[in-house]
């Protein structure tokens, strides 16, 4: 079982796109087993998949060409004993102001859209985002 973690920017900014995006990840993922969150902020997405390696690495490559974002930044790949998004195959989030109010903690990280430089520099705080947002912990 893997786990996979990137970021990414919306080609364009037209954020009509992102019903379509999440429906048709639902779609993939309960065919081929995957579970995962993708969080979306000013224009960036960071998603997190998981699952059997071949299946996560056919949906990783079948994302990465899609031309409704770009700029794809891998950020964790690794193995792990158990599925941490099992609730999801395939939650989402659009974080707001109002939540960086909450998180003043995180807020540096995705105010304004995700800050690539910050993440990449700590790619933990990715795995935790992702997580707070799936467990509703807000
Ligand atoms: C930000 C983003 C996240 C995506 N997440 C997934 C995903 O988790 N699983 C998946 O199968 N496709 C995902 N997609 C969609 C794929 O890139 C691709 O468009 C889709 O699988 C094509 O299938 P369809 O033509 O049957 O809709 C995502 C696309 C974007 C832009």
């Amino acid at each position: 079982m893997i786990q996979l973690i990137y970021l990414s920017d919306l080609a364009g900014r037209d954020e009509s796109v992102l019903a379509d995006i999440l429906a048709s990840a639902v779609r993939h993922n309960t065919a081929s087993g995957i579970t995962g969150m993708l969080l979306y902020a000013g224009g960036n997405f960071l998603q997190v998949i998981e699952g059997e390696e071949d299946a996560v690495h056919e949906t990783y490559k079948r994302i990465s060409e899609d031309p409704r974002h770009k700029n794809l930044n891998l950020l964790i790949e690794d193995e792990v004993d158990s599925r941490q998004f099992e609730r999801w195959s395939m939650g989402f989030y659009s974080l707001t102001d109002a939540d960086a109010e909450k998180l003043p903690a995180f807020a540096p990280y995705f105010r304004y859209g995700f800050d690539r430089s910050a993440i990449t520099a700590r790619p933990g705080v990715a795995l935790d985002l992702l997580q707070l947002f799936c467990n509703g912990n807000l």
